[in-house]
């Protein structure tokens, strides 16, 4: 029998978190695991609204305390309508970004807002992942990558590549802070390699 997971995935941008939480979503799945994948800014109609509003326009759009109001509201409906109810049904919940990513994005590189970060991260969200996979790239790599997908989302790589270095830094960090549930994954190797890796990381 699986135990119902909550398993997130974090990293900078490109650095290849999606094809990977992909990836496991159709193993578990193959695997007859009842698996659900989501995604963070959205994974609820309401959140996916506040997505469109975050992750498109000029990088001057919102401050970053703004950010952190809407990424929050985001996540809080996501969790309400969408995460805790397939937690609760015994789903295992894969989830592309989730509370780390405020505490690095917004926390500690749009704006030095951690105190901020935390505090409402108690007061409305109050749950981590059991499981946060960071997968590690070179930013160079992903920044060039993230921005070849002309995804009309690049609010977040326009703000070029010092940003996504001080964001790689905030994620290592991070996982220092949070040994008990975070594993770096070297994302400097294929897909087929990571994956490998991953599926090591997950049958706990
Ligand atoms: P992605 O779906 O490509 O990962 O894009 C989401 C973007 O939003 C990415 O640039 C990271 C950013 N983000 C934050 O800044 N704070 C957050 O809390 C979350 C979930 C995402």
């Amino acid at each position: 029998m699986h135990q119902a997971r909550f398993i997130s995935f974090e990293g900078i941008d490109g650095c290849g978190k999606s094809t990977q939480a992909h990836l496991l979503t159709n193993y578990f799945s193959a695997k007859g695991v009842d698996v659900m994948r989501t995604r963070e800014p959205g994974g609820s109609p309401g959140a996916e609204a506040i997505r469109a509003l975050l992750l498109t326009g000029a990088t001057d759009k919102w401050s970053a305390e703004t950010e952190l109001l809407l990424f929050t509201a985001a996540r809080r409906d996501h969790l309400e309508k969408t995460i805790e109810p397939a937690l609760m049904a015994g789903q295992t919940v894969i989830c592309d970004r989730f509370a780390d990513s405020t505490r690095v994005y917004q926390g500690a590189t749009r704006g030095d807002l951690r105190e901020k970060v935390d505090h409402l991260h108690k007061e409305m969200i109050g749950r981590e992942p059991d499981l946060t996979l960071i997968i590690d790239v070179n930013p160079k790599i992903a920044l060039a990558r993230g921005l070849a997908r002309n995804s009309g989302e690049d609010r977040f790589e326009d703000f070029g590549l010092v940003f996504q270095e001080k964001l790689r830094d905030g994620f290592l960090k991070l996982a220092e802070s949070f040994p008990d549930r975070c594993i770096v994954v070297n994302g400097n190797r294929t897909t087929e390699e990571v994956f490998k890796d991953l599926l090591t990381l997950t049958q706990l």
